[in-house]
């Protein structure tokens, strides 16, 4: 694959169950020349719980300290949960080549989720770089539908 952005600051977080898929990536990341800035864990715990390190991770983006975010727990299920409940996240549980791109381009994701035990390392990492190489294309109808989730988003309405 070429022409990878690497001028992002990228992040990376994982609980057991995307851990070693944190490691393998993380590996190809520093390869590939990005600055990865790893949120943890920093070692495999089998009781750890993914929001402690995916929501500071999320967080990172949404403050634009970083500007794209990899979480990944077993499924992804729970990381995008997570991922999703801090303002100004646009984070996707990823599994197809299509949506990692289309998902950035239309609807401006920021953060990837991967699920450590069901996506291989060797497509989790070609949908990482398509993920990091898409770019928003900005497109009247695509900032009109994120500005209506933007505005459910600040009502924050109870149900
Ligand atoms: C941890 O066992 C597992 O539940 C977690 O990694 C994730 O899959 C949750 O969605």
């Amino acid at each position: 694959m070429s022409s990878i952005k690497k001028n992002i600051a990228v992040g990376i977080a994982a609980d057991h169950g995307g851990f070693e898929l944190k490691m393998q990536l993380t590996v190809l990341l520093h390869e590939a020349g990005y600055i990865i800035t790893d949120f943890g864990a920093h070692e495999l715990f089998t009781e750890d719980d993914y929001p402690d390190y995916i929501l500071p991770m999320a967080k990172a983006v949404a403050k634009a300290e970083i500007q794209r975010g990899i979480a990944i727990c077993g499924s992804g299920v729970g990381a995008c949960v997570a991922a999703n409940k801090v303002y100004g996240i646009r984070a996707a549980l990823i599994t197809d080549s299509f949506s990692a791109h289309q998902g950035v381009e239309d609807d401006n994701m920021n953060v990837i989720c991967l699920g450590g035990r069901v996506t291989g390392s060797s497509l989790a990492w070609e949908l990482v770089q398509i993920f990091l190489k898409a770019e928003f294309k900005g497109e009247e109808r695509f900032k009109r539908r994120l500005d209506k989730i933007m505005v459910f988003e600040m009502k924050k309405p109870k149900v």
